[in-house]
């Protein structure tokens, strides 16, 4: 395939990421706002930020290559955003809730993961070192937080779903 083509999968790409880290804050607010244990709420507050820092590492790679940062809505964020309402409308006690939040935001991660995995391999076949560096450094912020809602998963907020 000749290069261009990645070139412009990679732009796409980016498109679709500046768009799911967008929602992704606003989401991340809105389930502080839902979750009821400390530790949770901190971790979403703290993910939020990261987000944010993330959302603009991806305008500064696209405005560099003269791409519209705001060209794309991702769909597929949306419709994950959408079943996250949902599903904490359902869960009305405290710790279930807790633990539904912490399952929303597995899925969401892992959604960030599998793009930001694509983004950095179409930045490596396209020789872009620095944007490649810069999209794994999101990719390991992604999985830092995602460790970290499995360890809250695992621990006490699930134990106290449990008791509940
Ligand atoms: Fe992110």
């Amino acid at each position: 395939m000749e290069i261009s083509h990645f070139k412009d999968m990679y732009i796409a790409e980016l498109q679709e990421l500046v768009s799911v880290e967008a929602q992704l804050a606003d989401a991340l607010l809105r389930m502080a706002g839902a979750a009821s244990h400390p530790a949770l709420k901190r971790l979403l507050i703290h993910h939020r930020a990261e987000a944010e820092t993330q959302g603009d590492r991806l305008t500064t790679i696209l405005l560099k290559h003269g791409a519209d940062p705001t060209a794309h809505t991702d769909q597929a964020m949306q419709a994950l955003i959408t079943e996250t309402r949902k599903m904490l409308i359902i869960l009305t006690d405290d710790d279930l809730r807790d633990a539904g939040v912490i399952a929303s935001a597995q899925k969401l991660e892992h959604y960030e993961m599998a793009a930001y995995g694509t983004a950095a391999a179409l930045a490596g076949q396209l020789d872009l070192r620095d944007e490649q560096k810069m999209l794994h450094l999101s990719l390991e912020e992604e999985k830092r937080a995602d460790a970290l809602l499995t360890q809250l998963a695992k621990g006490e907020v699930n134990r106290d779903a449990v008791a509940a």
